[in-house]
């Protein structure tokens, strides 16, 4: 079986290929599937709901199978965001650096004790027949005071991981597919994968 990847994203991409890979399982790009770019509205009220409409847009042919992910981050001195909103955080000028600007400035000097934060993401396989199994994984940790570390994407550079006290961003890819919200979930997803004796 080969596992449609229903991302645009190189850095969840590179994450899903590490981790499945080394599992053996086969995974490839949408491009790589023909298949055309899927942008679909993100209107789900939950992590879950949003990775089911992903996946579903994706609509691989035959024997593919497909799986997305909605992930984000929630800060506790936020209420909880920018969370399901953290890709469009601040509105749609902004890049990921502008994004991670906003939230320092929202966060100000509020005490590390107090920058309590974690990574959420919620996955969605479907199966050629339409089986769907969906997971979730999270890690928790602090909102940094400034930017450390130049690897990975999005909020990396800010989010300290409670295991290793280093930012995502300071991890190597290796390090951050052993803790991360995204590898607890494939984790989780590959378990699935085993019980159902699907390779
Ligand atoms: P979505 O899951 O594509 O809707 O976007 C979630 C957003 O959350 C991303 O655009 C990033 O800004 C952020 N995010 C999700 N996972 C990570 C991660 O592993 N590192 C850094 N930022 C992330």
């Amino acid at each position: 079986m080969i596992f449609v990847i229903a991302t645009n994203n190189k850095g969840k991409l590179a994450e899903f290929e590490a981790i499945m890979g080394r599992e053996g399982y086969r995974v490839c790009s949408m491009a790589e599937a023909g298949i055309e770019n899927s942008a679909p509205e993100e209107n789900g009220s939950s992590y879950a709901e949003n990775a089911l409409i992903k996946a579903k847009a994706c609509n691989p042919s035959g024997e593919y199978a497909v799986i997305a992910d909605d992930s984000g981050l929630e800060v506790d001195v936020l209420k909880g965001a920018p969370g399901m909103y953290s890709a469009r955080y601040g509105g749609a000028g902004l890049d990921d650096g502008g994004r991670r600007r906003k939230l320092l400035a929202e966060i100000g000097d509020t005490p590390m004790e107090e920058r309590t934060a974690r990574f959420v993401c919620a996955i969605c396989c479907i199966l050629p027949g339409g089986k769907t199994i969906q997971v979730e994984g999270r890690c928790e940790g602090h909102i940094a005071f400034e930017e450390k570390g130049e690897n990975g994407f999005g909020y990396d550079p800010l989010f300290i991981l409670q295991e290793t006290g280093l930012t995502f961003g300071e991890m190597s890819e290796p390090e951050k597919a052993v803790y991360s919200h995204r590898a607890r979930a494939i984790q989780a997803l590959i378990a699935r994968l085993k019980e159902e004796n699907i390779k």
